[in-house]
């Protein structure tokens, strides 16, 4: 592709120009935008780059393990891999509001990179995966006087008192385009074409408390329903797909047992910049069989609901 060749060479001298003989620290979410930013920003000024990826283990099944192979094994980019899953479940305890969960997961992130960039002896620049539409959404809403919507945390997060700049290669962009500057890079596909995934993870999809053993239904109800996406071939379709833990209890019968436990909702949607979605129109063929699977096989889990609410009103993810 001609035009993400010329982007990606443009972007280059605008990162080399920017950042000189500085340092860059660049936080990796497990996502494609923050990937594809340090694999161009990488190019740009080779060593100067350091990646930290924190952990927060509220990331979907087997993904930590993936970013950690995809910069250390096929990019040789250094990254820092920080595993604090019990801080953020410890600040998590007792919070169901949404946005002080969002609150506290962009908190506590900034905070834990901000020590392992002084452990890195400090650096000049952040650097952040921020698209186009993230710019928009946190700015105002149409129509109306400015409203947040959702904080999202990796927008304008970024406490004066790190004293870094910022650099953010990727804000003129929306997703579409940001998959072909990856696929330009060379990322792999599976990195490339995957689906949207929110910086607070996991935790704004389980409404409610956010514990440890919940994070653990999800990942293994949300691993099953993907698969069965990409089983299906119809991961390329959608825009996202995953799914969410209820604070529910609901009674069910297995053999010759009552069963009380938790409601699984799925969501698919089509989109193209996530600002509006429509319901993904699954068969009832597919969604009989994910459903029972999730049941069958994910301890915890005895309901399955789908949600078919286009955005708006509804928003993509449920908090
Ligand atoms: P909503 O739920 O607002 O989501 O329709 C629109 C897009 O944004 C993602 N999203 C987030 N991304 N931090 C993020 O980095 C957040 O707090 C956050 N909230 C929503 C969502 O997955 C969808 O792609």
């Amino acid at each position: 592709d001609w035009t993400m060749a010329e982007f990606r060479e443009t972007k280059i001298a605008e990162i080399r120009a920017q950042v000189g003989n500085g340092r860059v620290i660049c936080g990796l979410s497990g996502g494609v935008d923050s990937a594809v930013a340090a694999v161009l920003i990488h190019e740009a000024i080779g060593e100067q780059l350091t990646c930290v990826f924190v952990d927060h283990g509220l990331m979907r099944m087997g993904e930590a393990d993936q970013v950690v192979s995809l910069f250390k094994g096929h990019y040789n980019i250094p990254l820092v891999h920080v595993s604090c899953e019990t801080l953020f479940m410890n600040g998590l305890k007792g919070e169901t509001d949404p946005e002080k969960k969002r609150k506290f997961i962009g908190k506590t992130f900034i905070e834990v990179f901000e020590a392992e960039a002084k452990k890195i002896g400090g650096a000049d620049f952040l650097a952040q995966g921020t698209l186009y539409p993230d710019v928009i959404e946190s700015v105002s809403f149409t129509g109306g006087p400015s409203v947040t919507i959702k904080s999202h945390h990796n927008v304008g997060g970024l406490p004066e008192r790190m004293n870094m700049k910022l650099v953010e290669p990727l804000r003129e962009l929306f997703k579409d385009e940001v998959r072909a500057l990856g696929r330009e890079l060379g990322l792999p596909e599976i990195f490339v074409g995957r689906h949207p995934f929110p910086g607070p993870g996991l935790a704004i999809r389980i409404p409610g408390e956010v514990t440890k053993e919940r994070c653990d239904i999800l990942r293994k109800a949300d691993a099953v329903y993907l698969e069965e996406i990409r089983n299906a071939g119809l991961y390329d379709a959608i825009w996202q797909a995953f799914a969410v833990l209820l604070p529910v209890k609901t009674v069910g019968v297995m053999g010759d047992g009552r069963t009380y436990d938790n409601v699984c909702a799925l969501r698919a949607v089509t989109s193209t910049d996530g600002m509006t979605a429509d319901v993904y129109p699954f068969t009832t063929e597919f969604l009989s069989r994910v459903s029972t699977r999730i049941v069958n096989e994910v301890k915890g889990v005895n309901r399955v609901v789908y949600d078919y609410t286009s955005k708006p009103p509804g928003t993509i993810e449920w908090e």
